[in-house]
């Protein structure tokens, strides 16, 4: 689908790209080094940030949820705790979110990309009601993809690895958006375990047996669940500390924007 032929409503650019992660997994550093390595390589990008309860960015954020809506008020007005004070203050947020599209669409034709920043509290995104709302009208407006932040050195043993996959899998089914996995922290662990792992689920299921965590007949089932989610997504290896890996992702980005276009 070279041409707009085929009546795509959505404009070419600017790619969405949505960062979630563990908590930990290094989202907020990776998302700095993202808006650097922009910068430095003249790719004109806009920063959303959709945390309401962090104190301070490194990054400068061209919209910030904290603008809109106050997280302290919102716990005292509705006398909540941190996760629901967060929660709703997204939700407060999500209501307003035509506007939000409204001023990228403004600068469309100057943006190649969006990077989202997500609330640390993956499930806050991923499994609410807000999450699904901003998500959706992204992806109506503008070819959107999720980039899912895995902690490299964290994920080394095999359990933790399938844990970890899987919730990037949940991800995927749930978004039904282009998936990208970027295992962070190379500098201190590289990701080639990773690629093996998923390239080759005998040599998983053999990483499992000697792990002397048991290898049940359920563990098999699923890593041949992943086998196919595998299929379905890119990975990277990156480093948000010392910069590797920033072509790279940003080649896996523009892939998967290709593939949207082609497939929604
Ligand atoms: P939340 O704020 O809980 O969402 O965490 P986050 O996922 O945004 O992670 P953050 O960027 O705060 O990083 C977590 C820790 O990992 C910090 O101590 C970072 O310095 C460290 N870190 C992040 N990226 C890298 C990396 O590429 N290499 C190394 N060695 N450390 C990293």
């Amino acid at each position: 689908s070279s041409s707009g032929q085929a009546g795509h409503s959505f404009r070419r650019k600017p790619v969405i790209i949505i960062v979630v992660g563990m908590a930990g997994s290094g989202k907020t550093t990776f998302l700095h080094r993202l808006v650097c390595h922009a910068q430095a390589s003249r790719i004109c990008g806009y920063v959303l940030n959709l945390d309401p309860a962090v104190m301070t960015l490194p990054y400068g954020a061209n919209i910030d949820i904290r603008d809109t809506v106050k997280y302290k008020e919102v716990m005292k007005q509705f006398n909540l705790g941190p996760n629901g004070g967060i929660l709703t203050s997204l939700n407060l947020f999500a209501t307003k979110f035509d506007e939000v599209i409204q001023v990228i669409e403004n600068r469309a034709d100057q943006l190649d990309y969006v990077l989202v920043d997500t609330p640390g509290q993956i499930e806050i995104f991923t499994w609410s009601a807000s999450g699904a709302i901003i998500t959706e009208a992204f992806a109506s407006t503008f070819p959107t993809v999720v980039a899912y932040v895995v902690d490299t050195p964290r994920s080394s043993s095999p359990v933790t690895f399938m844990s970890n996959m899987l919730y990037a899998c949940s991800i995927l089914y749930k978004t039904r958006l282009p998936l990208v996995l970027a295992f962070n922290k190379t500098d201190v662990a590289q990701h080639q375990f990773a690629l093996e792992w998923m390239e080759d689920f005998e040599a998983f299921q053999a990483a499992m047996r000697s792990d002397d965590s048991y290898m049940s007949t359920f563990a098999q089932s699923l890593s041949l669940v992943l086998d196919e989610f595998y299929k379905n997504l890119r990975s990277v290896g990156v480093s948000a500390v010392s910069g590797a890996g920033m072509d790279a992702f940003f080649k896996a980005i523009e892939a998967s924007a290709e593939e949207y276009m082609e497939t929604y």
